[in-house]
């Protein structure tokens, strides 16, 4: 049996070669990336200076519990480097995010980074994307519109629920639709379709975002850029 979390350890501890003294970083979400934060964090004790933007409330706090100094978006020009994880990655380094709800957050702190720095165990490397459920960030109001069109495109479409059983709601208080499209054929196309969608805040498809990805096998990692 694959040991996922020795493969999420490796990942992340090999991005820490991307982050240099005086970066200012984005700390992305998810079990991952959490990873990342607490060997930062590590290092940061050792007096490493960096500054990081947080993608997530689950993420600021654990950054602060790490230790790592936070700024705001409006405090910064420019986000050196982003590290975060992804739900799956396809050959061309486009992603489905989401899966730990923060994509909104998640999308803007990558695209106002120098670099984005995916880390990834095997499970989340596939031939074509669209296994993993596409995450989709809705305002509540048009949940049930949006999730109409969504469907009539193909997808199995799920609003995302607590294990209480009320609607999963996100930092920035919307909802989450999980689509289900088993093989997107056309990533970039269906991201313009669903982000011209009247009531889709964002979508978990990044595309043309990643600079590399680092996906660990055991305890291999292996650094990918795009076909
Ligand atoms: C959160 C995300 C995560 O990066 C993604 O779900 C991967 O998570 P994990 O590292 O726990 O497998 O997109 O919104």
């Amino acid at each position: 049996m694959v040991d996922y979390e020795i493969e999420k350890e490796a990942a992340a501890r090999a991005s820490l070669a991307f982050v240099k003294d005086g970066d200012v970083v984005g700390l992305g979400t998810g079990s991952t990336a959490a990873y990342f934060i607490k060997f930062l964090g590590e290092k940061v004790k050792a007096g490493f200076k960096v500054r990081g933007v947080p993608t997530s409330a689950r993420a600021q706090q654990l950054a602060q519990q790490c230790g790592i100094p936070l700024v705001g978006l409006d405090e910064v020009a420019q986000i050196d480097v982003d590290v975060d994880g992804a739900d799956e990655f396809d050959p061309q380094l486009c992603l489905i995010k989401g899966g730990g709800g923060a994509l909104l957050r998640e999308k803007i702190v990558a695209s106002a980074s120098k670099k984005f720095v995916v880390v990834a165990d095997s499970s989340k490397q596939v031939a074509a994307l669209g296994k993993f459920p596409l995450p989709v960030e809705v305002i509540p109001f048009a949940e049930a519109l949006v999730a109409r069109q969504i469907s009539a495109l193909g997808a199995k479409v799920a609003l995302r629920k607590t294990e209480q059983g009320s609607p999963f709601t996100t930092d920035e208080h919307h909802h989450i639709l999980d689509c289900s499209f088993e093989k997107i054929n056309h990533p970039a196309s269906l991201a313009a379709t669903l982000s011209a969608i009247p009531g889709v805040v964002e979508h978990g498809l990044f595309i043309n975002m990643a600079t590399l990805v680092l996906v660990a096998k055991g305890s291999k990692v292996t650094e990918l850029r795009a076909l």
